[in-house]
């Protein structure tokens, strides 16, 4: 049942966020202790208890998030990488590039101070592009006194409990992702920037995907930004496509987090959805800053 095994490493206790995936690692401060040795008993941990790791009262600065984010890989907006879509180009950090701004906060000018009601929708971070994204990793520097909270979908435990028939009518189908998608329904007509409905912004993958690490399958597609299967008509993909987000989404498959200031969650968007809940009044103010990591070609 994709039950994670429960282990503290040598330099941190290990708490389970549920029964199929997440937990809470603590007695590390990442800005004091991080060592490769250390990362490597992190990133382990992150990968056996299904990609989701929660890091609470991190002071990090967003140099030494960059800095920490780096030790997973390249990260969309470093130099001589790829950064994210031109349309979200508005509310990246203006001293460094890797940084995309979450946040409803306006300065003096009135001028966002990152994207409000980001992702609030199901989908896999950057799922549109030809190398989608491995781990997101979010920093909560403000948060509202209620609500904003975030919810995670494990779509490697979904995958386990498809009948063995549905499994193998997946096993060699593919789908196209399509930031239009997001584009159409989720951004202003006006803040949308055309070439990003062409060209780079889109990509074909496995519906089913076999993880890099860890080699389990999990299902690859997105309500966000998953467009249809290839070789199917529009019809015959939204039914399917219906099928297994109904089944993924449900609540066994599901942790809901509450986000706390200092808190630093990572996870990992070859085998998680993720929806973020936007539900706080404007008066309450909220201020994230995220660095995604570039991941490898889907298999
Ligand atoms: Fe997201």
């Amino acid at each position: 049942m994709g039950q994670a095994m429960i282990g503290d490493s040598l330099n941190f206790k290990v708490k389970p966020l549920t029964p199929y995936f997440g937990a809470e690692i603590s007695g590390v401060t990442i800005n004091c202790d991080l060592t490769d040795e250390l990362f490597a008993e992190i990133f382990s941990t992150w990968v056996d208890f299904g990609g989701l790791i929660l890091l609470k009262d991190q002071m990090l600065t967003t140099k030494q998030h960059i800095e920490f984010s780096r030790y997973f890989g390249p990260l969309f907006g470093d130099p001589n990488h790829e950064p994210l879509q031109n349309t979200v180009s508005r509310y990246m950090h203006p001293n460094h590039s890797q940084i995309y701004r979450v946040s409803n906060l306006v300065d003096k000018a009135g001028d966002p101070l990152g994207r409000k009601g980001a992702g609030t929708y199901w989908h896999s971070d950057v799922s549109f592009r030809e190398r989608p994204a491995q781990a997101s990793i979010l920093h909560a520097k403000q948060v509202p006194n209620c609500g904003g909270d975030t919810i995670f979908a494990n779509q490697a435990s979904s995958y386990d409990l498809l009948s063995s028939g549905m499994k193998k009518t997946l096993e060699d189908i593919f789908a196209w992702h399509d930031f239009s998608i997001a584009a159409r329904t989720q951004y202003a007509d006006k803040i949308v920037v055309e070439r990003d409905m062409h060209g780079d912004n889109q990509a074909l993958h496995p519906v089913v995907r076999t993880h890099l690490n860890s080699g389990k399958k999990s299902l690859f597609v997105n309500p966000g930004f998953t467009s249809h299967l290839d070789g199917f008509t529009y019809d015959e993909s939204s039914v399917i496509l219906k099928f297994l987000y109904d089944h993924c989404t449900k609540p066994e498959f599901i942790y809901r987090h509450t986000w706390k200031k200092g808190d630093l969650l990572i996870w990992d968007n070859r085998v998680l959805m993720h929806y973020a809940i936007m539900d706080y009044p404007d008066d309450q103010g909220r201020y994230m800053e995220r660095c995604t990591v570039i991941g490898e070609k889907p298999f």
